[in-house]
């Protein structure tokens, strides 16, 4: 759920530069337009031939099953580190309720060789991104700097990982060949778990030379990525992917339907603004699952912004917080929405922690009064990823389930800047994991905290990172050496 500082006043609309040439308040379509040619900036390529649905998909295939392969991406776009390689695919998926799907996905390679008669292959993580957006155009293996970039894809490759990545189903390969629309189900944990499943499955039959059937594995994910990367491990529980060696979960989105009504109840809260855009992405969601809700939630006003600019222009999030940051919040939806028999269904059916996983499970997260300005892990509500967390341990120590979960909260740090802060301790395990490292980590939930050496006022937190990965034009390639 990367979220953003927030353009809340006319003046902060006016960085969207429109309004220096107008009088009157940009309408949601110029918003639109202006945030969609951004983000067009930043995607690798404008030909979105090449996610089109491919011949020889069938909705009678198995799930897993390759469509299309591109061996070497050409990465003159992208902000990929000199040195490393990329692939990209197009497989076959399971929705939730079943159904076959065809949807993308990228794999990042390292540069250093395996050695000589290895049948080991690479070792591989799988990653899950968090929130891009609801629209074909917002699959990450098109943005230039994969959505990630030096957080997690570059620095995994660049330490001898191959890294293996749904775009999810519905962003990216938008639509059938017969032109009925894929719709992307945002966080609903199951299916993104069966785009993560089938991904590697896909990924180890289209490249069988370079990972093997069984290699060695561990998931992860941040934010929606850490909801699909949870429900992966659940997933683990009763169809194992083989290779598994654990998860490492980053500011997990435990309970959104949780941090929506709580963020209602709030709205003072810091994270109350930030909790409640979820709704844009859950009224959508709802109704790509149960298609008869027909986004039953917005106002008119909402409604009007998400088909008149949001997906006319088929905007992604940075568009989505231009468009709904100059709408109050109390507008995104009608009152009591979350009531509806279909939301409740969502929920049920997208809960994650309520049921057995495989681990051992990593859970990092930023801690300290709701310093994760979007996900809240340890206030005292429902929401909060601790509340989660308590109520699996108490079922794993009911049940007696012999896994090991380990949740270390991080203190004063927020939703993306976690994912720095705990890079030394989940690089390290993920390399412990990898190499079977023994003895693994112990049963039983373990719940600790890191102190920051000077966190709090003095380091910078906002919701996403600081920093935006920029590129040079062939023209510009002198700018390179700043
Ligand atoms: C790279 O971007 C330029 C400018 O948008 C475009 O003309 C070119 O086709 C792109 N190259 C590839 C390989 O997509
Ligand atoms: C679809 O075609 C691609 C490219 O020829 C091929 O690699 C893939 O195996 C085919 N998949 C199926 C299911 O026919
Ligand atoms: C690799 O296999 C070949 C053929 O079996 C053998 O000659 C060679 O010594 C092997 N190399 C190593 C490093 O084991
Ligand atoms: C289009 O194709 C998909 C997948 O095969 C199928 O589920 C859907 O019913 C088709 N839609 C129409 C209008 O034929
Ligand atoms: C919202 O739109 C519907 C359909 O256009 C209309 O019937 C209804 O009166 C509108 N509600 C409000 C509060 O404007
Ligand atoms: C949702 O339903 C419950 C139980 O019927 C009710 O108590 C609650 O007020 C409703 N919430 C909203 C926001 O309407
Ligand atoms: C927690 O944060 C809230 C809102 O920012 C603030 O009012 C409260 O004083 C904080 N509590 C503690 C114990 O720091
Ligand atoms: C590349 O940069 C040059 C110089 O700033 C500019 O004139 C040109 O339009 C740019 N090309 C693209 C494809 O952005």
């Amino acid at each position: 759920m990367a979220t953003f500082r927030f353009l809340r006043s006319a003046t902060l609309l006016c960085l969207a530069k429109i309004c220096a040439t107008q009088e009157t308040t940009p309408s949601p379509a110029e918003l639109a337009a202006y945030g969609t040619a951004w983000e067009a900036s930043q995607h690798a390529s404008s030909d979105a031939v090449w996610y089109e649905t491919p011949d020889n998909f069938s909705s009678t295939l198995k799930p897993g099953v390759v469509l299309k392969i591109e061996y070497a991406t050409d990465l003159t776009n992208y902000t990929v580190p000199a040195s490393l390689s990329m692939s990209r695919i197009i497989y076959t998926t399971l929705d939730v309720h079943g159904a076959v799907l065809p949807t993308s996905a990228y794999i990042l390679w390292p540069y250093h060789a395996l050695p000589e008669n290895d049948t080991l292959g690479y070792d591989a993580v799988l990653w899950a991104h968090g929130t891009s957006g609801l629209f074909a155009p917002c699959a990450p293996s098109n943005y230039r700097s994969l959505q990630y970039h030096f957080m997690v894809p570059y620095l995994l490759a660049n330490q001898g990982t191959v890294v293996v990545a749904p775009d999810y189903a519905g962003l990216g390969v938008g639509s059938f060949a017969n032109g009925t629309k894929i719709n992307h189900p945002w966080a609903t944990s199951p299916a993104q778990a069966n785009d993560m499943a089938y991904a590697l499955q896909a990924a180890r039959s289209a490249f069988p030379q370079y990972l093997a059937p069984g290699g060695p594995y561990v998931a992860m994910g941040h934010s929606q990525g850490g909801r699909a990367a949870w429900g992966f491990t659940e997933r683990q529980a009763v169809s194992p992917v083989v290779g598994y060696r654990g998860t490492v979960l980053l500011a997990p989105a435990a309970s959104p339907i949780d941090i929506i009504e709580q963020a209602i109840e709030n709205p003072d809260a810091p994270w109350s603004i930030p909790g409640q855009t979820l709704q844009i992405l859950t009224i959508q969601s709802v109704t790509a699952v149960y298609p008869s809700y027909k986004w039953a939630g917005f106002t008119n006003v909402s409604a009007n912004i998400f088909f008149n600019a949001y997906e006319k222009f088929q905007g992604c999030l940075p568009t989505q917080n231009i468009l709904y940051g100059a709408l109050p919040p109390s507008q995104y939806a009608q009152r009591g929405w979350t009531n509806a028999s279909e939301v409740k269904a969502w929920q049920e059916l997208t809960r994650v922690g309520n049921k057995r996983f495989a681990g051992p499970v990593l859970l990092l997260a930023g801690n300290n009064n709701g310093s994760d300005g979007i996900i809240p892990y340890d206030l005292p509500i429902s929401a909060s990823i601790l509340s989660s967390v308590h109520h699996l341990c108490g079922l794993m120590e009911k049940g007696g389930w012999e896994e090991s979960l380990q949740v270390v909260g991080y203190k004063d740090v927020n939703h993306f800047p976690v994912i720095q802060a705990s890079e030394g301790m989940w690089l390290d395990w993920i390399k412990q994991r990898l190499n079977g490292a023994a003895p693994g980590p112990p049963s039983g939930c373990s719940i600790g905290s890191k102190k920051a050496f000077r966190g709090g006022k003095d380091s910078f937190q906002t919701i996403p990172p600081n920093f935006l990965v920029e590129w040079a034009n062939a023209t510009d390639q002198w700018q390179y050496s700043l």
